[in-house]
């Protein structure tokens, strides 16, 4: 029987695992044995006897629970113990961050494990059960907007008292991705204006059936933006610029704005200038959502919040999925139960058919050497 390991994760701040109950369950009926270090869903709010009730064993330490594992599932890339200690051949299954994490995958290649970054998985229908990138997304949009409404001093929705009324925030969502459309539908059930901007044409449509303004340069650069895999496309600088000063009027009336635009494999680009940021309103907040990958907003500050001479808010806080954990834990660990669908033959062997798309697409290391055409050179 193919053994899953399940480990506690080692990155600052990272409060999700890459199980819950509810899958160990699953997984066990589908024939796989579960071992789960004890621990790893502690920071989820998952304890260790209600994994063990769904079938899991308890292993002591990580190295434990590798020990015989021929799959390792976790959240982030392995530690370098974890790593060290995986068998040769070992499946490892994470959201292994391969553009930046080289060190890691040195480890997994030193290990001669079989890794899959589930960054990888191919956005095709077959694959959205495993989207794991949109699993994520989705609560970080979420997140994002109730982060923002927690740091404004004022009400979100519109309220008419005796004693007066309260206006509306208005809330301005840059980057209407997966996490842009969530922010757009949470901002407006808390009773936001809501606008939107993004430079792919098709998120215009999305936008305004949330019930959201949308406001872009649409030129033709905007009618070209979007690439064949539905990512949007670094734009020039001319588009930039006029972007900006677009945005520039808009921005100094908002309250609230949350920016999740990223371009894959490059660094995010800047959409919003000190200068933007110096034009708002005392008391209003910037949630800038890609802060790890450098940052929409001038002055946003990873793990901080910065607040500037004018009194305004920029939220820099890195993974909120991470903050809302038992949601983020449970859709993430389904994502790869399905993945782990795809790992065993019609007998419930371990037996990965490496033709498989998904598969090939995602497949990262393999006998020691790094794989995937998007990491070589
Ligand atoms: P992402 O996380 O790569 O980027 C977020 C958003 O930022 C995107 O909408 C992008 O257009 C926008 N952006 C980039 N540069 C910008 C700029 N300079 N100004 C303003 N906005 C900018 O995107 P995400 O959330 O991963 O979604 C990408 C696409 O994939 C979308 O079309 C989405 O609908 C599609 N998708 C398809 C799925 C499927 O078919 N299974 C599943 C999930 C997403």
């Amino acid at each position: 029987m193919a053994v899953i390991a399940v480990c506690r994760e080692h990155a600052p701040g990272e409060t999700r695992v890459a199980a819950v109950p509810e899958t160990v369950r699953k997984l066990s009926a589908a024939g796989f044995s579960v071992v789960v270090e004890s621990g790893a869903g502690t920071a989820a709010t998952y304890p260790d006897a209600d994994y063990q009730a769904a079938g899991a064993t308890i292993a002591k330490s990580a190295k434990d629970a590798v020990a015989k594992a021929d799959i390792l599932f976790k959240v982030r890339g392995p530690s370098p113990e974890e790593s060290a200690a995986l068998k040769p051949g070992t499946l490892v299954v994470a959201l292994l961050n391969p553009h930046q994490d080289k060190a890691t995958l040195a480890a997994l290649n030193k290990a001669k494990a079989t890794a899959f970054a589930m960054e990888f998985v191919p956005r095709i229908t077959r694959a959205q059960v495993m989207d794991a990138l949109s699993s994520q997304a989705n609560l970080a949009g979420y997140r994002a907007v109730i982060e923002g409404a927690e740091a404004y001093g004022k009400a979100m929705p519109m309220m008419m008292t005796a004693a007066g009324t309260v206006a509306a925030a208005k809330v301005f969502v840059m980057g209407v991705g997966v996490a842009g459309l969530q922010a757009i539908a949470t901002a407006r059930r808390l009773g936001a204006v809501v606008t939107a901007t993004d430079v792919r044409p098709a998120t215009k449509e999305q936008v305004e059936s949330l019930g959201a303004k949308f406001l872009a340069v649409e030129d033709e650069e905007f009618k070209n933006a979007q690439t064949a895999g539905g990512y949007a496309k670094e734009m020039s600088a001319e588009y930039q610029a006029k972007q900006a000063e677009l945005v520039s009027s808009h921005i100094a009336k908002q309250d609230i704005v949350i920016t999740t635009a990223l371009i894959p494999g490059r660094p995010a680009p800047r959409l919003v200038t000190a200068a933007q940021v110096a034009s708002m309103k005392p008391g209003s907040v910037i949630v800038d959502l890609a802060v790890e990958q450098g940052g929409n907003v001038e002055g946003a500050k990873l793990g901080e919040v910065a607040e500037t001479a004018n009194g305004v808010k920029i939220l820099g806080r890195p993974n909120l999925p991470g903050r809302i954990a038992a949601d983020a834990s449970a859709l993430y660990a389904r994502n790869l139960l399905a993945f782990a669908g795809l790992l065993l033959d019609k007998e419930g062997k371990l037996a990965p058919d490496y033709e498989d798309e998904i598969l090939k697409a995602a497949l990262v290391t393999r006998d020691g050497g790094t794989v995937h055409p998007q990491l070589q050179g």
